[in-house]
């Protein structure tokens, strides 16, 4: 049954374009409320994303006590040193694993007694990965097999600091381990396999923690007192990612994104997507609070395939579905190998968007962590998108239909609201054809 109001279709478009800026960066704006609360004084955040997930964090913080107002475009948040009283209720965190993971791990070791949730699809992801480090830490956390509901209990400061390797490419372990380790008496030290985004990292040194990297070692001394400072959210590549693939595929296009984080381990998608041929521009690059930022002109290009191997895979984590949209629309077979981590995310991407793009004419090659497309300048479309309530399939999938011959219809369109609020104003401000199904 197709759901009326929250439904959304896409059809054959061109000319996209236009300049804009994107939605404000997801895993940054979190941080930044995150670490902004533990800091000695107010922080001062412009550019915040107000998305679903960005808002449960804030919404949690104010439960344990923080004061957080909004002061025309800025948000002013009332650091209180690491001091957080017992929640009235449960922390519900909705469908943010970031917020999740990053705010077990700050409250773990501030003598707290929480209770956390989360909507089906957060229930239903992998906690052990912050679980186990932490209950080496002396963390008192009870789960439910691994899972959500998950109980943190004051252990009257008994944690201490570890040595760990993170054999898992994933941020959101690596910075719940930091943020619970930053007032514990000691050295924390991690080894990373293969490094993630660093925006936890960044922001920490930024506002004065003692953290230093050292090819894949991370060292932070701790305890630490953070002095607060003014704190810019730059636009997020992630939600960039689906506009520059959509003028990348789509007939004469040309369109400017301005201040777009260019994180090192986030833009792997734009080293892959150069290597396919696509003509990609970026300019106007700066520093802003210790991240890289900068202006993105991206045109219509003729895609030739790639291979991307698992080394890569952290840094493009979260555009695996665009850029499998890419490789659909590109000649020649592409082949993207250590995918195992989209399975965990807010649907299993792999088989969600396997079944997507066969249902919509792509040939592909399905194997347990990997996947192979072969690309076709046309591609049929004409199918009606099961998103398993993942914003970033059904973005992707919207994407693709604006190249297809048919359109391409999503069954549900509510979760994009999590990180990029207005995706069809935006996408329409750029003469693309994204509207709403009536029945
Ligand atoms: C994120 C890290 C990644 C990414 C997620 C955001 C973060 O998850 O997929 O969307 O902000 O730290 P993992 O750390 O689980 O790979």
């Amino acid at each position: 049954m197709i759901k009326n109001t929250f439904t959304l279709k896409s059809l054959k478009s061109k000319c996209l374009t236009g300049k804009l800026s994107v939605p404000a960066d997801k895993s940054i704006s979190i941080r930044a409320l995150l670490i902004s609360s533990i800091c000695f004084g107010n922080t001062r955040i412009s550019n915040l994303l107000e998305s679903e997930d960005v808002k449960n964090t804030l919404n949690c913080l104010k439960k344990i006590g923080v004061k957080i107002l909004k002061k025309g475009s800025r948000f002013e948040v009332f650091g209180q040193g690491g001091f957080f009283d017992d929640p009235q209720e449960k922390l519900f965190l909705g469908n943010s694993g970031t917020g999740l993971r990053l705010l077990i791990g700050l409250l773990s070791t501030r003598n707290v007694n929480v209770n956390f949730t989360g909507d089906e699809s957060l229930s239903s992801r992998p906690m052990m990965r912050i679980v186990e480090p932490l209950e080496r830490m002396n963390v008192l956390i009870k789960h439910n097999n691994g899972c959500l509901p998950i109980k943190l209990e004051s252990n009257n400061d008994s944690s201490i600091p570890i040595k760990y390797s993170l054999e898992i490419g994933s941020a959101q372990v690596k910075s719940a381990i930091l943020l619970a380790s930053l007032n514990l008496n000691g050295t924390t030290i991690l080894k990373e396999k293969i490094p993630s985004r660093d925006h936890t990292e960044v922001l920490l040194k930024y506002l004065g923690a003692n953290i230093k990297k050292k090819e894949n070692v991370i060292t932070l001394k701790s305890p630490n007192f953070l002095k607060p400072k003014d704190i810019f959210v730059p636009g997020d590549f992630s939600s960039a990612a689906f506009l520059i693939v959509a003028a990348l595929i789509t007939k004469q296009s040309k369109i400017i994104l301005k201040n777009v984080g260019l994180n090192f381990f986030r833009t792997g998608l734009l080293e892959v997507l150069k290597k396919m041929n696509a003509s990609i521009n970026i300019f106007n690059k700066k520093i802003i609070n210790g991240e890289i930022v900068g202006d993105i002109l991206a045109e219509s290009s003729n895609l030739i395939s790639t291979q991307v191997n698992s080394n890569l895979a952290p840094r493009l984590i979260d555009e695996f579905p665009i850029l499998f949209v890419a490789a659909s629309y590109a000649s020649g077979k592409s082949t993207f190998k250590g995918l195992e981590e989209l399975k965990f995310k807010e649907s299993d991407r792999l088989e969600t968007m396997a079944i997507a793009l066969k249902d919509a004419g792509v040939e592909l090659g399905l194997k347990k962590n990997s996947l192979e497309v072969v690309g076709n300048k046309t591609q049929r479309g004409g199918n009606y998108v099961v998103t398993k309530s993942d914003h970033r399939i059904a973005m992707s999938m919207l994407t693709f239909g604006l190249a297809a011959e048919k359109s391409i219809t999503i069954d549900d369109s509510s979760m994009i609201k999590t990180s990029f609020p207005k995706f069809k104003e935006i996408f329409n401000s750029l003469n693309a054809n994204i509207s709403n199904v009536s029945k």
